[in-house]
């Protein structure tokens, strides 16, 4: 497997696709994570601890994670008018085995559910597989969250196992689901 390709196509300016415009992150979305984060259904689909993140555990992630080097996060803007709505990421990128973790949060819920998420998720893994030349990409999803299962199984991402009920919420213990998606995979759904 070969490494990683350098700094510049790694984490590019922008990707565009029809409904959405990935593009590098700026200090000033820090405000908008503020925001996201602190929305308890946010935290209650995305974190394992069902509290949401206070201003400085986001400003801590934000600087720590989302702007440093070793994960790449891009913003998810819309097409249309440029409206900053969530964010993606790799984390994990481990040349090595050519293999990364995805992340995907729309912080805003009237965005939800419109199919932007599905083409960021999309756009990432065309750079995953064409640019990153990647050969898988995994990721985790809590069991009750069925409009990202959805969303992910139309990218094409299969159910490869799950930590039997390693989360617990409104009372009862939920299983973490794991699902990847591999480079043949990818590419099959590319002639279709
Ligand atoms: C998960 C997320 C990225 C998905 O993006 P999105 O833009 O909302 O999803 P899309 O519109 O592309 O696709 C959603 C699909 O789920 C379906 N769906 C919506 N709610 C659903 C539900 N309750 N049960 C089953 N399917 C559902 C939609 O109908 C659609 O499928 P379809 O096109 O076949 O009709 C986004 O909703 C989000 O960020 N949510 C909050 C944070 C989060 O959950 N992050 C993921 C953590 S693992």
């Amino acid at each position: 497997m070969a490494a990683l390709p350098d700094h510049e196509a790694w984490r590019p300016e922008a990707i565009g696709g029809r409904l959405v415009v990935l593009r590098r992150h700026r200090a000033e979305n820090l405000r908008a994570f503020v925001r996201w984060y602190s929305d308890p259904e946010v935290a209650h689909l995305t974190r394992y601890h069902q509290a949401p993140l206070s201003n400085d555990e986001v400003q801590r992630f934000f600087y720590s994670r989302i702007m440093g080097a070793d994960f790449l996060a891009m913003a998810i803007h819309l097409r249309d008018t440029d409206r900053l709505v969530g964010t993606c990421a790799f984390s994990q990128l481990d040349g090595d085995n050519g293999s990364t973790l995805y992340h995907i949060t729309i912080g805003e819920p009237d965005a939800w559910g419109r199919g932007y998420g599905t083409e960021a998720t999309d756009l990432m893994l065309a750079h995953a597989f064409k640019k990153l030349a990647l050969h898988r990409v995994g990721l985790t999803v809590f069991e009750f969250n069925a409009r990202a299962i959805r969303a992910y199984e139309k990218s094409g991402f299969v159910v490869e196992g799950r930590a039997r009920e390693a989360v617990f919420r409104n009372g009862r213990f939920w299983d973490e689901i794991h699902m990847s998606i591999l480079l043949d995979e990818w590419e099959e759904r590319q002639k279709s």
